[in-house]
C-alpha cells in the first residue's frame, strides 16, 4: 500500500507536481516562521536592554541623591513593573537594598557574583548580561560615600512567554489560512492536470484500426493542451486515411481477381483435358479463390464495427470440438475438452466462429499423427479465456513475432494454406476488444489463447 502511494507520487506528473507544490508551501511556512520569530526575538531583546538601561540609570540617580525611607520607597516604585528586581551593593559588596516584584525571585549568590565581577570595569555606562533567565544591567554608583553598585534585572521569562504567544498566533494563521490555501492549491493543480489524463485515456482507447476514427476531445483546453490534441488528432486522421486506403486496395484487388478466376474455373471444368491435369488445375484455382475469399473477409473485418449479439461461447467451443474430431480423424488425433457451461460474449457469431475455427484448423494441420488437441473455456470474474492447445510440431522462435502478419507462412508451414488464418483470427478478436497470444515450443506443441476482459 505504502509502496503503491510512493509509486503514484513519484511516477505520475500530478504526484510530482503536488509533491513539489507541498514542499514549496512547507518551506515558505518554515522560513516565514523562522524569520518572524527571529525578528520578534531580536526586537524584544533590544527593548528589554533599553528598559533595564533606563531603569538602572534611574536607580543610580535615586541611590545617589536620596537617603533612608524616601530612597527605598522610590526604588520600590521603580520595580513596580512586572518581572523586575533591583539590588544596591555597598562598597564592601554587601547588599544594602534588595527589592523585587512578586513574579521574580531574589538575586541568587551566583548572580550576585556576576554583578560584582562585571560592573566594576565601567564607570559611566551600564554593563548588560544574562544570568539564569534574568537580563541584568549593572553600573557603579556612590553608595554610603563609597563606590558601590546598582543592578537592575528583568526576567526573560516574559520574553519567552511573549515569543510563545506570538508563535501560537502565527501557527493559528498557518492552520486556518495557509493550510486551506495549500489544500485548495493542490486541488486546483489536480484539476488542471485532469485534461492530460483524459488525453492519455482517450489515446489508450485507440487500440486497433476500428478505433482510428475516434478523435481526442478536451473540454476547455489550454494552448499547450490544444497543441497536443491537434497533433494527436492529425496523426489519427493520417493513420485512418492510410488504413482505409490499404483496406480499399485489398478489397478492389480481391474483387477484380474474383471474376476472372470464376471464368477460369468454368473453362477448366469444360476444357478438353485429362482427368488428372483438370483436377490439379481446379485445385490450384480453388486455392487462389480461397485466398481471395480470405482477403475479402479480412478487409471487411479490419477496422469495421461488428454487428454484436449475445453469443454462447460454450456452444461455439462444443461445435469446434466436433470439428476437430472430424478433421483429426485421418491423423488419429485425440481431442480433450474442458468447456465451462453458460459462457457468453457479445460478438458477431459467424465472425467469431470463423476466427476460432482457424485456430482449430492450425491445431489439426500442424499436429503429429496420434497427437492430441485440448480445448478449454473458462470464465472468471474479470475475464473469459479460450485456449486451444496441440501437441504438434511447434513453431521456431524466430517465427513467433511474425505469426499474425498477413500472408506469413512459417518455416514449418504445410503445403496448403495462404498465411491469412491467424491474421483473420487476430482482426476479429481485437475488433471485439479481446487479445490473442501464442506460446509454442518446437517439437512439443503450441498453445493459442484468446482472452476477453
Ligand atoms: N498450431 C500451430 N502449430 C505450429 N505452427 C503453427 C500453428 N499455428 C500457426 N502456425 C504457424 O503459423 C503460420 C501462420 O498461420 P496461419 O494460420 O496464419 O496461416 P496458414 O495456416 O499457413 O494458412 P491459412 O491461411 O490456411 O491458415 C503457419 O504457416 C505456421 O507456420
Ligand atoms: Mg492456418
Amino acid at each position: 500500500m505504502k509502496n503503491k502511494i510512493r509509486q503514484k507520487v513519484t511516477t505520475t506528473l500530478a504526484g510530482r507536481l503536488s509533491l513539489w507544490y507541498m514542499t514549496s508551501v512547507g518551506l515558505i511556512i518554515v522560513s516565514f516562521l523562522t524569520a518572524v520569530s527571529g525578528l520578534f526575538w531580536v526586537t524584544l531583546k533590544d527593548q528589554i536592554d533599553h528598559h533595564v538601561h533606563i531603569a538602572v540609570n534611574e536607580a543610580r540617580e535615586i541611590v545617589q541623591n536620596y537617603r533612608g525611607e524616601e530612597r527605598d520607597q522610590l526604588i520600590k516604585n521603580l520595580v513596580g513593573a512586572r518581572g523586575m528586581t533591583v539590588i544596591v551593593l555597598s562598597p564592601d559588596g554587601a547588599a544594602t537594598l534588595e527589592t523585587n516584584s512578586p513574579d521574580i525571585a531574589l538575586v541568587t549568590e551566583h548572580q550576585l557574583q556576576k554583578i560584582l565581577t562585571s560592573s566594576s570595569l565601567y564607570e559611566s555606562s551600564p554593563v548588560h548580561f544574562t544570568e539564569s533567565n534574568i537580563r541584568f544591567a549593572a553600573m557603579p554608583a556612590t553608595v554610603n560615600a563609597g563606590k558601590g553598585i546598582v543592578a537592575v534585572g528583568y526576567s526573560t521569562q516574559v520574553l519567552y512567554a511573549s515569543l510563545y504567544k506570538m508563535l501560537l498566533i502565527v501557527l493559528g494563521v498557518v492552520f486556518f489560512l495557509v493550510l486551506p490555501i495549500a489544500f485548495w492549491g493542490y486541488k486546483l493543480l489536480k484539476k488542471q492536470l485532469e485534461p492530460l489524463e483524459s488525453i492519455a485515456g482517450q489515446a489508450k482507447d485507440v487500440t486497433d484500426t476500428s478505433s482510428l476514427s475516434k478523435r481526442i476531445s478536451i473540454a476547455s483546453p489550454t494552448r499547450e493542451l490544444r497543441t497536443i490534441q491537434e497533433a494527436l488528432n492529425g496523426m489519427l486522421a493520417r493513420l485512418e486515411t492510410i488504413f482505409t486506403g490499404e483496406r480499399q486496395f485489398f478489397l478492389d484487388a480481391a474483387h477484380t481477381l474474383k471474376t476472372p478466376l470464376a471464368v477460369l474455373r468454368s473453362q477448366t471444368e469444360n476444357a478438353n483435358l485429362g482427368q488428372k491435369s483438370r483436377k490439379a488445375m481446379l485445385t490450384t484455382i480453388d486455392k487462389a479463390s480461397d485466398t481471395i475469399g480470405d482477403l475479402l473477409f479480412l478487409s471487411r473485418v479490419s477496422g469495421r464495427p461488428q454487428k454484436l449479439e449475445i453469443v454462447s461461447l460454450t456452444e461455439i467451443l462444443t461445435n469446434l470440438a466436433e470439428l476437430a474430431t472430424t478433421l483429426g480423424e485421418d491423423k488419429g488425433l485425440k481431442i480433450s475438452t474442458d468447456i465451462q457451461k453458460n459462457v457468453n460474449v457479445s460478438a458477431d457469431k459467424k465472425l467469431l466462429q470463423r476466427a476460432l475455427s482457424n485456430l482449430v484448423y492450425n491445431a489439426v494441420a500442424y499436429n503429429l499423427p496420434h497427437g492430441s488437441i485440448g480445448l478449454k473455456l473458462v470464465e472468471q470474474s474479470h475475464f473469459i479465456m479460450v485456449t486451444i492447445k496441440d501437441t504438434g510440431i511447434g513453431i521456431p522462435k524466430h517465427d513467433l513475432p511474425q505469426l499474425f502478419k498477413r500472408f506469413f507462412r512459417g518455416t514449418n508451414a504445410e503445403e496448403k494454406g495462404s498465411g491469412l488464418g491467424l491474421a483473420i483470427a487476430k482482426a476479429v478478436v481485437e475488433n471485439l476488444g479481446g487479445k490473442i497470444a501464442i506460446s509454442s515450443s518446437l517439437n512439443k506443441g503450441t498453445s493459442v489463447s484468446v482472452t476477453f476482459s
